[in-house]
């Protein structure tokens, strides 16, 4: 597991990013999968949101946020007053990680693990440098793990503005759940968890002043 750097071409704008991480090998996430999924929207975006790898629609189509939890996110950020033309979305490990009993059974999401994320964050860190937002929001732990401190929680510390220091200088960071687990809360407390997502994007809204 070499990790991404080399295959990340120095001061290149996101198009340029994504075409070259089409041909990453960084790690064995690569090779079951369909294709790579880059990011989506504005290039020249103040805010963005990180997610933590590809789902099985976004895999099969190489766009993110396009399956369910994305279409939750999209309901949230426009909720947030925000539209999502104005912000650039993208996810901490950039090939789907799954697990599959046979050959054309259902695909499982499993969860990356922190080897995965490592060996991705190259891409994270040059898209984020090209992009320059002045707030980043983490959704759920993995991307809290890829850009927040070690110490971070989600339970603990969620919807707290924090400024950390990067390439491009002091930026704005929030972290928060991750639309998935809004979709995972049992009926009666969905929208209290959804209400809650909402929030923390509010805050970190109002965080671009
Ligand atoms: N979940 C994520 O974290 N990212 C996606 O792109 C889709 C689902
Ligand atoms: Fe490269 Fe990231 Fe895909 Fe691994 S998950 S092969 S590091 S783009």
């Amino acid at each position: 597991r070499p990790g991404a750097q080399e295959w990340v071409p120095a001061g290149a704008d996101v198009g340029q990013l994504r075409e070259a991480a089409a041909g990453c090998r960084g790690c064995e996430l690569w090779e079951p999968a369909t294709q790579v999924v880059f990011s989506a929207g504005s290039p020249t975006a103040r805010l963005a949101l990180v997610g933590e790898q590809p789902g099985d629609q976004e895999d099969r189509r190489g766009i993110p946020f396009v399956g369910p939890a994305g279409r939750l996110l999209q309901r949230a950020v426009e909720e947030a007053g925000v539209d999502r033309a104005d912000v650039y979305v993208t996810n901490a490990v950039k090939h789907f990680r799954f697990t599959q009993k046979a050959p054309g059974q259902r695909r499982i999401h499993a969860s990356p693990d922190v080897g995965h994320v490592g060996a991705c964050r190259p891409w994270l860190a040059a898209e984020l440098a090209a992009v320059d937002p002045d707030v980043i929001v983490c959704l759920g732990a993995t991307a809290a793990k890829a850009l927040l401190p070690k110490d971070f929680r989600v339970t603990k510390d969620r919807g707290q503005v924090l400024r950390l220091s990067t390439s491009r200088g002091e930026k704005t960071f929030l972290g928060t759940i991750h639309p998935s687990a809004v979709l995972r809360v049992p009926d009666d407390d969905r929208q209290g968890a959804y209400d809650g997502l909402v929030a923390d994007l509010r805050t970190a809204v109002a965080a671009l002043g």
